[in-house]
């Protein structure tokens, strides 16, 4: 599947350059952990907001976009948003994070789409969730995530070869903090050491669970282990005081999509799309 169909993106609009944006003013509010809240006023009305990131590589990564209009003109002010940043870092490279539908706008201004994502939601409800519980196939048995520092190569190795590198990165991602602090009641993982054969990391990203990652060993898969180790740590999470659980899920990732949706989670807001978005000069390492 292709993550934009060509028809639609020879049809986009292409968007006024934003460095003409004159009309515009901006104002950065750092949120202490990395994060800046970037308003776009004209008028003096807030006309969009995003969250951005500065990552280590100076890409910048922009997320949470609004309003999620179906226009062109929102598309317009992500892309004056992204002018801004580059204008103001020196790094050219910007990812962002928006509705899918303002893909063929981004694409018409040289954005190069990077991968769908589908963001989901679950209500934690005890019952549904004892329902869908079931005792974890095999020998292994559950115990807390391993946060060691030796710990991410051995849940790097849970991967499929083709995935280990960019899962070595998610995880330690994780670990590090940058989807917010791990939530340890509910991260766990089947086996402990090298016995390792699937594991969970919820973190509370900005107030609300989000799963971090979940990864069966390949050998293992279809098993019936990532079902268990999934509802096992959502009870776990109710049991903690939450209400409910956030994830996002690459488009193409059936097999997790119809996992996720099989004990009841839903989709949350609109098809999003990772776009690299490069303004200026191009540095010529496209960002992961
Ligand atoms: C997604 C993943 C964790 C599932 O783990 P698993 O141990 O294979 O899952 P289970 O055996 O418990 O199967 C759970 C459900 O997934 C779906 N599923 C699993 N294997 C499947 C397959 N080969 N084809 C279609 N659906 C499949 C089914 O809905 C299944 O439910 P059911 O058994 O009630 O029909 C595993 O495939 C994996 O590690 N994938 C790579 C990492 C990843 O994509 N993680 C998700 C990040 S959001």
């Amino acid at each position: 599947m292709t993550l934009i169909d060509a028809g639609r993106t020879e049809q986009a609009e292409a968007v006024p350059a934003a460095s003409a944006r004159t009309d515009l003013t901006f104002t950065r509010a750092a949120h202490g952990d990395g994060t800046e809240r970037v308003l776009l006023r004209r008028d003096g009305r807030t006309v969009f907001s995003c969250l951005a990131t500065r990552r280590h590589d100076s890409t910048w990564f922009v997320t949470e976009c609004l309003p999620r209009r179906r226009d062109a003109k929102s598309a317009a002010l992500l892309l004056a948003v992204c002018d801004h940043l580059a204008a103001d870092s020196g790094s050219t490279d910007v990812v962002t994070i928006s509705p899918e539908f303002w893909g063929p706008q981004l694409a018409a201004s040289g954005a190069r789409p990077l991968q769908r994502i589908i963001p989901m939601r679950l209500p934690l409800d005890e019952d549904l969730l004892l329902l869908h519980g079931r005792a974890l196939p095999g020998p292994g048995r559950l115990v807390p995530l391993d946060m060691s520092d030796g710990a991410l190569a051995r849940l790097a190795q849970l991967s499929a070869d083709d995935q280990r590198e960019g899962d070595l990165i998610v995880w330690q991602e994780t670990l590090d903090g940058v989807y917010g602090p791990v939530i340890a009641e509910a991260s766990l993982q089947v086996g402990p050491g090298a016995e390792l054969t699937a594991a969970i990391a919820i973190t509370e990203y900005r107030g609300k669970p989000l799963i971090a990652h979940l990864v069966t060993a390949a050998a293992e898969r279809g098993g019936g282990l990532g079902k268990a180790l999934l509802v096992e740590s959502l009870r776990r999470l109710s049991c903690s005081g939450y209400v409910e659980c956030h994830l996002n899920v690459v488009a193409d990732n059936w097999i997790a999509r119809r996992l996720y949706r099989s004990i009841g989670f839903i989709q949350a807001g609109p098809e999003l799309l990772a776009s690299w978005v490069s303004r200026g000069k191009v540095s010529g390492d496209e960002p992961r």
